[in-house]
């Protein structure tokens, strides 16, 4: 599968804590680390991880953390000729880590500058490709651009809106597969998926769009889709959750790669995936390789 991530470039800066602290307040940590993230490195590691042929397009400083960057993309095999490297620094995810879950702030820093003079420059690659996977790390008036190339041309665009913004019509409509958390449906659909007939309610209304596929990923209840008229849930692998960070990527990279040999079976490789990332601490580093997934699936099925 060829696929090409347009997206981010991040530095992650990682402390673990027992608690969250409160407005004002300074607490002691428990660990530190500086890990390669951002949604779009995240997910074409997924890709790559579990067998794709990436390439990546995006923008990072001349800065160590871009060359950091690139070199953990290259280690994964991920064509890097398309990164744009810029003045302004790599972006940087300030993260907290508390009991598995996480907050996170992010300084867009070169993420900001992926244009689409950028797109212009990759076209060619983008149209090569099987699909295109896309987040909103990036301006969304790039995202929108390139996923308008990809979809005229025949390229399955994929989309997970993390993090949330105001969606213009042209990228729904320009959208093949979409995958999203129930906050993200909420805030597109204005309508909180909190019920069965609410998350069907969500769904159709995102299919209104053309868009043909559409995945709910509910945390750690597992993903809902719709098969024709049907809903259908997956349930969430049992995972001790060290780490959260990551794992939306991890399901979306995996779901990319099997998607295929049909809905149901990319869902279920992709909570697979997803559970091994949750088990393990950092962000591209924590994602499974394809040979941990297929034990993972074979022994539980
Ligand atoms: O989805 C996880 C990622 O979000 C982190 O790696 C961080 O960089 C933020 O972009």
């Amino acid at each position: 599968m060829n696929i090409v991530v347009i997206g981010s470039i991040n530095t992650d800066l990682v402390i673990n804590t027992n608690r969250m602290p409160k407005i004002g307040e300074t607490i002691s940590g428990n660990g530190f680390a500086i890990n390669c993230g951002g949604k779009g490195v995240n997910q074409a590691v997924a890709a790559a991880k579990l067998g794709g042929n990436i390439t990546f397009i995006g923008a990072a400083g001349k800065d160590e953390n871009g060359n950091m960057s690139i070199k953990n993309l290259e280690n994964n095999r991920i064509d890097t000729k398309c990164i744009a490297r810029t003045d302004i620094n790599t972006g940087v995810a300030v993260i907290t880590v508390c009991n598995g879950d996480n907050c996170i702030i992010l300084d867009a820093g070169a993420n900001d500058l992926v244009s689409k003079e950028i797109i212009d420059r990759n076209k060619d690659v983008i149209l090569a490709a099987d699909a295109v996977i896309m987040q909103l790390e990036i301006p969304i008036e790039t995202v929108t651009y390139a996923a308008n190339i990809a979809h005229k041309a025949g390229v399955k665009v994929i989309l997970n809106p993390a993090p949330i913004v105001e969606l213009p019509l042209e990228l729904l409509k320009n959208t093949d597969v979409f995958i999203l958390n129930e906050t993200e449906a909420e805030f597109v659909t204005k309508v909180c998926p909190d019920t069965e007939e609410n998350r069907i309610k969500c769904m159709n209304i995102l299919k209104d769009y053309g868009i043909s596929t559409v995945v709910l990923t509910l945390g750690a209840e597992g993903p809902v889709y719709t098969e024709g008229s049907c809903i259908k849930y997956q349930k969430a692998y049992k995972a001790e959750v060290v780490d959260t960070t990551a794992a939306g990527d991890t399901f979306i990279g995996a779901f990319c790669m099997k998607m295929k040999e049909g809905i149901e079976t990319a869902v279920k490789y992709a909570t697979a995936a997803s559970s091994i990332t949750v088990s393990r601490k950092g962000a591209s580093e924590s994602i499974p390789t394809g040979t941990e997934v297929d034990e993972l699936t074979r022994n539980i099925k």
